[in-house]
């Protein structure tokens, strides 16, 4: 499927101010919005990458252990990690900037999959995605055993397939695997 891309080709980043009608009665960004702005700059990402129209297929959980407060500037960066057959992970991370304070604190990274569909919305096949650096290479190694994580817990992959994670964290018996 054409010529391998480079993780720059998908990089987005994003930024926002976070405004009364996006926070909560404490005054703090709602979750909902930040989901909403990590599904709008990890699909721009996963279009660059595959010139497709893409669908989110999943997001990985994320916890909001640091609150974004109003009158921030919120940084999304995303890029795709990897890609498959019509799908690509893409790694979003956030920053929160208090401008005036001159403090800018990562607050959030998140994983999510889109995939890229024809006009009739099925799937599509992508080109291949080629690491660079060792973030990239890294980044790109443990996709492999994220996609089998959400694989299996959406009941879409048996977990005796899911052989990287078994090698990785030895979960034969928690997976349901047969000993060999
Ligand atoms: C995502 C979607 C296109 C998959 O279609 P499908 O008919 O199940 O297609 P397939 O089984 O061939 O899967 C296609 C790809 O999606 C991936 N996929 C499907 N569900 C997934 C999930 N929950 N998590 C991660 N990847 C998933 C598959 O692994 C496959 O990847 P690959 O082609 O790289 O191997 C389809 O489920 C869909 O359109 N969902 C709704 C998307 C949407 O509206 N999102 C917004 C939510 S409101």
């Amino acid at each position: 499927m054409g010529k391998a891309k480079r993780v720059q080709e998908s990089e987005v980043i994003m930024t926002e101010m976070v405004l009364p009608n996006d926070t909560n009665t404490l005054n703090n960004l709602m979750g909902g919005k930040l989901m909403h702005w990590l599904d709008v700059v990890g699909a721009i990402a996963a279009q660059k990458h595959s010139n497709r129209i893409v669908v989110t297929a999943s997001a990985d959980s994320i916890s909001f252990q640091h609150p974004i407060a109003l009158g921030n500037v919120v940084t999304l960066k995303a890029q795709v990690t990897r890609s498959f057959n019509s799908s690509m992970e893409v790694y979003i991370e956030v920053w929160a900037e208090d401008i005036p304070a001159n403090k800018k604190t990562k607050t959030h990274r998140a994983f999510f999959t889109f995939v890229a569909v024809d006009q009739n919305g099925r799937p599509i096949e992508v080109p291949k995605l080629e690491p660079g650096t060792d973030e990239e290479k890294e980044l790109f190694d443990g996709a492999l055993r994220r996609r089998q994580l959400r694989l299996v817990l959406s009941k879409r992959m048996d977990p005796k397939d899911a052989v990287e994670l078994k090698s990785i964290f030895g979960l034969e018996e928690a997976l349901g695997a047969k000993k060999e």
